[in-house]
């Protein structure tokens, strides 16, 4: 047959399926919960497929069961927000909300802003849409909104499109667990409505904090709704549930609702998590996956001390992740290619950058992003001292010294 070419987004994506995590490998790469944490949804799922059975193996309501939309409006206005049920959209887990607020917002060439580093599952989603990136760079207080702003003014000046939207994680963000600053949120917000762009606030990790007090949410300080929030199930309950929301003005969601291709989320699945909750359950499990998360947060942070002082890390108040800088001259690729050999996976920290034109060599590669959340405490103490032996086979001694060998084959590095 004549070669049909495909779509330009699926022609330049490679022909191979994913590769298989390496099976037997300390996954330290990947987002999953910890096995044993998750909940038994088995009286839960009884009520769902006996008393609910009607409903729950129909063809799903598009905007989301009624009784869970109002649940996640309850969950949400007790938090801080000011959000009613038809403000809640259901859907298949956050990244689906990724895929819709793209569908909803973005025409070829628009652009949107992302930090530097970015949730990295979060790229390929905006560059199918051919989205241009403006990255802004972020320090202990996330988002740097004076970067922002100087650049928002600049393409105004320049008479240039503005971005759609800012997408950012403000909460233990992916990678690096940095919490926004209530300041910075508010200059965000601020700048959002003086630009006229939206806020796509992500935002699966709020609730897993382990210390310290939370921020208001980016929607509870929203008064403009400018603000597309994105919820999910996933990393307080189970990410095997493929259910999020998002949670914004209801003329855009009445939008997005038309562009979801494949109708209603699963009716089961939502009847299920529903049940589960209003039968009480929820706050004693979230206080459960913050002990427990806690304890394998520390119990990372400590084996790195013994194993690898060498490397440098801001200790994050909660989330998933824990983001090292690597010893000078020590490439994060090679690193993370060693470590696979040694039996633990890890993320170099060149995934998470959004823009791939900034040449060759640019992208920063000392950095490594490692989740602290899927692994037992014995399996993050092996895990760890794995990732040592794979370092000192890039060339750097115990304590921390580099050797030729790792300084000759590095990248140059920049912050
Ligand atoms: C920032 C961020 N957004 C979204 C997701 C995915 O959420 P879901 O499982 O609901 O699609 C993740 C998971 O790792 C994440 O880190």
């Amino acid at each position: 047959m004549k070669q049909v070419s495909l779509a330009r987004r699926a022609a330049r994506l490679a022909p191979t399926m994913p590769a298989s995590s390496h099976e037997h490998a300390i996954p330290f790469d990947s987002g999953h919960g910890f096995p044993a944490l998750f909940p038994d949804l088995t009286a839960a799922a009884e009520k769902a497929l006996t008393t609910y059975r009607h409903e729950t193996l129909q063809y799903g309501i598009r905007p989301g069961l009624p009784d869970l939309r109002e649940w996640i409006a309850g969950a949400m206005n007790m938090d801080g927000a000011n959000v009613t049920p038809d403000e809640i959209f259901v859907t298949n887990g956050a990244k689906q909300g990724i895929e819709l607020v793209c569908r909803l917002l973005l025409d070829e060439g628009d652009s949107i802003v992302v930090t530097a580093p970015t949730y990295f599952t979060s790229i390929p989603i905006f560059r199918s849409f051919e989205a241009d990136f403006i990255e802004v760079g972020q320090d202990k207080e996330g988002l740097d909104t004076n970067e922002l702003a100087a650049t928002l003014d600049r393409l105004k000046r320049d008479g240039r499109k503005m971005p759609k939207f800012v997408y950012n994680v403000p909460d233990f963000h992916n990678p690096t667990g940095v919490t926004m600053s209530r300041r910075r949120r508010k200059a965000l917000l601020e700048l959002a409505s003086r630009h006229g762009m939206y806020v796509v606030e992500d935002s699966p990790y709020r609730k897993v904090r382990f210390e310290g007090t939370s921020e208001p949410s980016l929607k509870a300080l929203d008064h403009s709704k400018n603000v597309l929030h994105l919820g999910t199930f996933s990393k307080l309950i189970a990410p095997g549930l493929r259910i999020g929301w998002v949670a914004g003005a209801q003329d855009l969601l009445a939008r997005m609702i038309q562009l979801k291709a494949d109708g209603g989320s699963s009716p089961l699945v939502q009847r299920i998590i529903v049940e589960w909750c209003k039968a009480g359950n929820l706050a004693a499990h979230t206080e459960k996956v913050q002990r427990t998360y806690r304890l394998h947060r520390d119990h990372m942070v400590a084996a790195l001390q013994r194993e690898l002082p060498e490397i440098s890390l801001l200790v994050p108040e909660g989330g998933y992740y824990l983001w090292l800088t690597l010893p000078h001259g020590v490439d994060a690729d090679e690193l993370a290619k060693h470590a696979a050999e040694a039996g633990v996976t890890v993320l170099a920290g060149s995934k998470f950058y959004a823009r791939v034109d900034r040449g060759n060599d640019v992208t920063p590669k000392k950095h490594m992003r490692l989740a602290y959340t899927h692994s037992s405490p014995e399996q993050i103490d092996d895990g760890i001292g794995r990732l040592a032996g794979a370092l000192r086979r890039c060339g750097v001694s115990s304590g921390g010294a580099v050797t030729e060998r790792a300084v000759a084959h590095s990248h140059p590095t920049i912050a």
